[in-house]
């Protein structure tokens, strides 16, 4: 057999993925994990650009992709070293929707060459019809391409623009109904040019990429702005299956792996972000819940909570044998992750062991707070996952919760009416004493009142994270 230089090239950029991946799933080797996958990805791009050819012909046009590839990297890099760690599913939105856009940029270019050399008026003049003659295999992944590549852009750039705070949140009376007449008869016109092949193909391959880039609109438009995470890693699979789609249109094993292995994990994420919050998809997609409308309107609802001094917070921290920590969204927004990690070593040199908890959706995108901990150096031993962490409470003297709320919000286990029951929660209220810093008593993102910070064992320590935790450093240190 004929050793192909190019078929050696993808292999290794389908087995780099696979690795890559794997690596991704643990934060000690994340980092490199990317390094991998984004290499055998290179292999894969520079093997196709010097090697591919067709009937002897290579593929040329060195100036244009190597520009476009330099132009495309120095953006890439220049947004991704400034981006906040609070702005990434903004970023990732944006880079999601540009996949789309490229694979159904890819279905419309396939079906021009498909397209290519047809004469309408020859094929009228003998009476041929010149589109029955089209391959219907190729017609379907062409259009199955156009239609999820259109929605997942168009989806994308709603979602980008709503994180960044330039679209605001929009429904009207109906908004599923005609969402659902779009898909229908988007996907009616696809099955009937594909069977049919009518001689307005080219009319309707336009009006379908025109209804996929409504529907993608209409579809995330409504979403409450806190739910987009889903929604991203929903469009993210999207755009992999769309990308696969353009797998199979050019035979290209390393596109249609890398195409699954996005559509598979986007999809796999999507499922377990719903499962750590307790929701259905169409709960998400189609409800309310989580918008910013609910959590501006809900308050405080009554009860007594007791403060807690920083002095008096620093001496039951500093006497304590074991201190576990809980972050939450509050602490990203607050940028204290590095004062945090202050905190827990001027603690450790007292003798107290530190440990933090970490809830799978605690902030806003999935590994949210692993990576924000990471950024400060904490180390990887210290995060515990919930399960674990939930036995450790019970021999912990304190818990501190900087700038998490519905992540220990015990009506999650005990009140059947709460839009979190049934989410598995970080049982707090198992430690001795538990200390909660935060800003105010505003609910969090489900917009609900929390009863952990009326109970007796709790003490509210208010402010932001960064200057609370700034104090409470000085306080231990002093004592
Ligand atoms: P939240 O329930 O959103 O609570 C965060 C709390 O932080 C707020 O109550 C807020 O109270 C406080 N805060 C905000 N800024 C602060 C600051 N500068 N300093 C101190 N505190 C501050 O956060 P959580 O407990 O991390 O839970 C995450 C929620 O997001 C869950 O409901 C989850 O389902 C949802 N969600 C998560 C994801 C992923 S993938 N992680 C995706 C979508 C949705 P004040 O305003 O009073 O300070």
């Amino acid at each position: 057999m004929e050793f192909n230089i190019l078929v050696f090239c993808y292999l290794i950029g389908s087995v780099t993925f696979i690795l890559g991946l794997k690596m991704l799933s643990n934060p000690a080797t994340a980092r490199k994990g990317n390094l991998v996958a984004a290499a055998g990805m290179a292999i894969a791009i520079l093997g196709t650009i010097f090697l591919y050819e067709e009937g002897g012909v290579k593929l040329g046009n060195y100036g244009w992709i190597f520009s476009a590839l330099v132009i495309g990297s120095v953006i890439g890099t220049l947004m991704a070293k400034r981006v906040q760690m609070t702005a990434m599913p903004e970023m990732v939105s944006l880079f999601n929707g540009m996949g789309g856009a490229c694979a159904a940029l890819i279905s419309v270019i396939e079906f021009r060459h498909l397209m290519h050399g047809y004469d309408a008026a020859t094929y009228a003049s003998n009476g041929s019809s010149y589109f029955s003659s089209l391959d219907g295999t190729t017609m379907l992944i062409i259009f199955l391409g156009l239609i999820i590549g259109s929605v997942s852009f168009s989806g994308s750039m709603v979602a980008w623009g709503k994180l960044n705070g330039k679209l605001k949140d929009f429904a009207f009376p109906g908004q599923h109904i005609i969402n659902l007449v779009i898909l229908v008869l988007n996907l009616a016109i696809a099955t009937f040019v594909i069977v049919a092949r009518p001689e307005e193909t080219p009319l309707f391959f336009y009006a379908i990429i025109v209804l996929s880039l409504l529907y993608g609109l209409f579809f995330v438009l409504p979403i409450g702005g806190a739910d987009m995470p889903v929604v991203i890693s929903l469009l993210n699979s999207f755009t992999g299956v769309a990308a696969a789609c353009g797998g199979f249109l050019y035979d290209n094993k390393v596109m249609l792996t890398g195409g699954i292995l996005v559509g598979a994990a986007g999809t796999l994420l999507t499922m377990l972000m719903c499962k750590a919050m307790n929701r259905s998809l169409s709960n998400v997609l189609i409800g309310s819940f989580g918008g910013g409308n609910a959590a501006a309107g809900a308050g405080p609802q009554g009860g007594t909570y007791k403060e807690i001094s920083l002095s008096d917070a620093a001496v039951v921290m500093g006497y304590a044998n074991k201190v576990m920590i809980v972050p939450g969204y509050g602490l990203a927004v607050a940028q204290a992750q590095h004062i945090c990690h202050e905190l827990e070593k001027a603690l450790e040199a007292k003798g107290v062991e530190v440990k933090y908890a970490i809830h799978p959706v605690a902030g806003r995108m999935p590994g949210h707070m692993n990576v924000l901990l990471a950024e400060a150096d904490v180390s990887y031993e210290k995060l515990l996952e919930m399960e674990v962490a939930n036995e450790e409470f019970k021999t912990s003297d304190v818990v501190l919760i900087l700038g998490a709320n519905d992540v220990v919000n015990p009506a999650a286990k005990s009140d059947p009416s709460s839009p979190i029951y049934g989410m598995p929660i970080l049982e707090v209220e198992q430690a001795k004493h538990v200390i909660v810093n935060k800003r105010s008593m505003k609910p969090g993102y489900a917009g609900i009142e929390n009863q952990l910070f009326f109970q007796p064992k709790t003490s509210m320590l208010f402010g932001d994270a960064k200057k609370a935790l700034q104090d409470l450093l000085a306080e231990i240190r002093s004592i």
